[in-house]
């Protein structure tokens, strides 16, 4: 047996008996529906932006017209894209464990498409604009405006993602500290692990010997019970452990 079929054989145990599953994504796990990372210094968006000019609001105060059109432009290829079998493997898992929660830090809704029943979005959702004076949440706006207006009250929208320099949204941060305390297992996938406060959840879940399974395009693949780390890429390995879990 490979590393690889040893540590899936290893964690799939774990799987199959939990309570509570608790699964954190990041941008990994859309990089096979083709919407880039952040931080792939090829194809990064990072590398070909200043976060702090698109993703912040200051930059979105200075220059509001470029960021609407950056998140546009990502908004209508996260329409276009679909979702892959990493997707449809996490929505195929809710199905099969007690209890799964799904946190996200992705904002391109791929997981709602694939049938995930509850997503907790850490980081907001292109899909959605905020007033930015009576703070309203619109799912439809007019996307040929080049600044979009609230209907409600005619000040300017913007898209309702979190950026850099501000807080997470409390609830959806307060579900996803509550779902690491309380997981037995808990799975975090294509994410790098270096923005606050996502990055601590697994730490949260290994403080209370979760088992905790690391998966992404970094790590070495190995077996440290309760820590259990794969690289490799989502699309394969979800619907591999879904399987060697439920289906032997
Ligand atoms: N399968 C699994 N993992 C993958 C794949 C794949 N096919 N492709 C890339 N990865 C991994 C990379 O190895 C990396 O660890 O996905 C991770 C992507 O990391 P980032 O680009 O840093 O994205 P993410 O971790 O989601 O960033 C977190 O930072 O920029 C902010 O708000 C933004 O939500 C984002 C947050």
């Amino acid at each position: 047996m490979s590393d690889l079929d040893l540590v899936m054989a290893a964690f799939a145990d774990r799987l199959r008996t939990a309570r509570h599953v608790a699964v954190l994504t990041g941008a990994g796990i859309s990089a096979e529906s083709g919407i880039p990372t952040f931080r792939d210094a090829q194809t990064g968006l990072w590398s070909h932006f200043n976060p702090e000019e698109l993703a912040s609001p200051d930059g979105f105060a200075r220059n509001p017209a470029l960021v609407w059109r950056w998140y546009a432009e990502r908004r209508v290829k996260a329409c276009a894209a679909q979702p892959n079998p990493a997707h449809y493997a996490l929505a195929e898992l809710a199905k099969r464990v007690p209890h799964l929660t799904l946190i996200t830090q992705n904002i391109d809704g791929l997981h709602q498409r694939a049938g995930s029943p509850c997503v907790i979005e850490l980081h907001g959702s292109l899909h959605r604009a905020r007033c930015t004076v009576d703070g309203s949440v619109h799912t439809t706006w007019d996307y040929d405006e080049e600044l979009p207006h609230c209907p409600n009250c005619g000040a300017m929208l913007r898209p309702d993602v979190v950026w850099f320099g501000e807080l997470l949204p409390r609830r959806a941060l307060e579900m996803a500290w509550e779902a690491a305390l309380d997981c037995d297992v808990f799975m975090s996938i294509g994410t790098s692990g270096v923005v606050e406060p996502a990055a601590s959840l697994p730490r949260v879940a290994l403080s209370h010997d979760a088992a905790v399974l690391i998966l992404n395009l970094e790590q070495t693949t190995a077996a440290r019970p309760p820590l259990f780390t794969i690289s490799g890429k989502a699309g394969e390995v979800l619907p591999r452990l879904v399987r060697e879990a439920f289906d032997r």
